[in-house]
């Protein structure tokens, strides 16, 4: 279980929950436990509905104004919307319940970087991925009656992604709960894409861009089987590389949320730039499944944000991951999707010699704690958040994970100037 995981990541005995039966049973009993497992803190629903305003704004603006969006179309949109509102508040209701369960089976985590403090010692529900990805499942199964046929190409490939989802969550609890290694672990994700490469009948063909146009001889290059390769590789990577860029308290859901809200800033743009109805479906597509990932994802940020009150598990990064690859190439929008991911590329190249087994690859690649100054470190392990601490100098957990968010807000800005740079003369 996660219990195990986390036992076999710490060095410090201290941090070391129980392994095996006898320790179970050594526990204190339930009635005996509450008070060591108060409930949970409430929900930062201050910060997080301030940070949603943020983008809703522009957002709703761009959608009801400053676009000439079809009717039906906004109709959908602005439906899908309202669910995911609902499932917003459906899982900050659901986090504390889980959170009670998952402790009783065992579920929880110490917060490394707090090692040394009271804080330190608190057991952390573990996993609350699994209530986000339960509400967003409903929420995207729900909204099908909302808006499409029952004949409709769109519904094969709709469930497809839910079922690619669906199995990626299963997954990801599966790793939560049984501690797969760590290899393993990384090609998880290419079984869970396979109903959407089965069920994929979209093209498997890609523009060339024009200034290649001459070198390769033809504008368009079917790919055949090798796109469908690519369609695996991609949610292998989405998945693995939100999960590495991981351990500060909040970085694991932010980044979401904040490619979350540029993708759908990038469909609604392409929507409202667009007169191709079937280019306009595959941008709405991918916003009916990122809304309600939106939502439900600010729901667990409100739980989860510096001082985490519940982690969230490779069930969630997973879970992330795997919708964020499934809209990029649904929405037939990859290239853009992996700009947004800039971060994670970096991360991933500065993880490379540890991944490739060149460099010893500790169980947490995580920042040194000192709890005096209640500062981090950057170790000589390769992920971004030490390449950041050794750049920027000792920071706290909090103001470490918001610079590596501007970050990520920043890569997904380039993106956008560089979409825009290059309108025209790229493709
Ligand atoms: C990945 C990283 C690992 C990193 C871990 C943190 C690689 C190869 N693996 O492993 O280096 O340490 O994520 O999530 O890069 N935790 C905290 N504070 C947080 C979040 C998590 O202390 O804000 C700790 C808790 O003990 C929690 C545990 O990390 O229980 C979860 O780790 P897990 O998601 O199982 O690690 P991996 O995904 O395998
Ligand atoms: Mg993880």
């Amino acid at each position: 279980m996660a219990a195990r995981k986390r036992a076999s990541a710490s060095s410090d005995a201290s941090a070391k929950p129980p392994r095996n039966e006898e320790a179970v049973k050594a526990e204190p009993k339930p009635a005996e436990a509450a008070p060591i497992d108060p409930p949970i803190a409430p929900p930062k629903l201050g910060f997080i509905l301030k940070l949603s305003a943020l983008f809703l704004a522009p957002y709703l603006y761009l959608i009801l104004r400053h676009f000439d969006i079809d009717r039906e179309l906004r109709r959908s949109i602005l439906i899908n919307a309202g669910l995911s509102l609902a499932g917003f508040f459906a899982t900050v209701k659901l986090i504390p319940v889980a959170s009670r369960y998952v402790l009783r089976r065992n579920l929880f985590g110490y917060d490394i970087n707090k090692k040394g403090t009271p804080q330190g010692t608190v057991k952390v529900p573990e996993s609350l991925g699994i209530a986000v990805g339960i509400v967003y499942l409903v929420l995207a199964i729900v909204f099908q009656y909302f808006n499409f046929t029952a004949d409709s190409n769109w519904l094969v490939e709709y469930n497809a992604a839910l079922a690619s989802i669906c199995f990626m969550i299963l997954l990801g609890f599966t790793d939560d709960v049984l501690d797969v290694p760590w290899r393993v672990k990384l090609i998880l994700p290419s079984f869970a894409a396979l109903p959407l490469l089965m069920a994929y009948a979209g093209h498997t063909t890609i523009i060339i861009p024009k200034p290649l146009i001459p070198y390769v001889g033809m504008e368009i290059l079917d790919l055949g089987w090798i796109y469908k390769l690519y369609m695996g590789l991609l949610a292998v990577f989405c998945t693995n590389s939100i999960n590495i860029h991981a351990g500060l308290n909040g970085l694991e859901v932010g980044q979401t949320v904040v490619i979350a809200a540029a993708i759908l800033l990038h469909n609604i743009i392409q929507i409202g730039a667009s007169k191709d109805p079937e280019y306009m479906q595959a941008h709405a597509f991918s916003i009916y499944l990122v809304q309600p990932m939106l939502a439900t994802s600010l729901a667990l940020l409100s739980y989860n944000w510096y001082p985490s009150s519940v982690f969230v598990g490779d069930t969630y990064t997973y879970f992330a991951g795997m919708t964020m690859a499934v809209v990029g190439i649904l929405g037939h929008y990859s290239e853009t999707l992996l700009i947004f991911f800039l971060p994670q590329i970096l991360n991933f190249l500065l993880s490379l010699p540890q991944l490739a087994g060149f460099v010893k690859c500790p169980r947490h690649r995580l920042p040194r704690f000192d709890p005096q100054s209640g500062l981090l470190t950057g170790t000589n392990d390769g992920t971004l958040v030490n390449f950041f601490l050794r750049a920027f100098g000792q920071k706290t957990e909090k103001s470490l994970c918001i610079l590596l968010l501007l970050f990520q807000a920043m890569a997904c800005g380039f993106c956008f100037l560089l979409r825009w740079l290059l309108a025209g003369w790229y493709k």
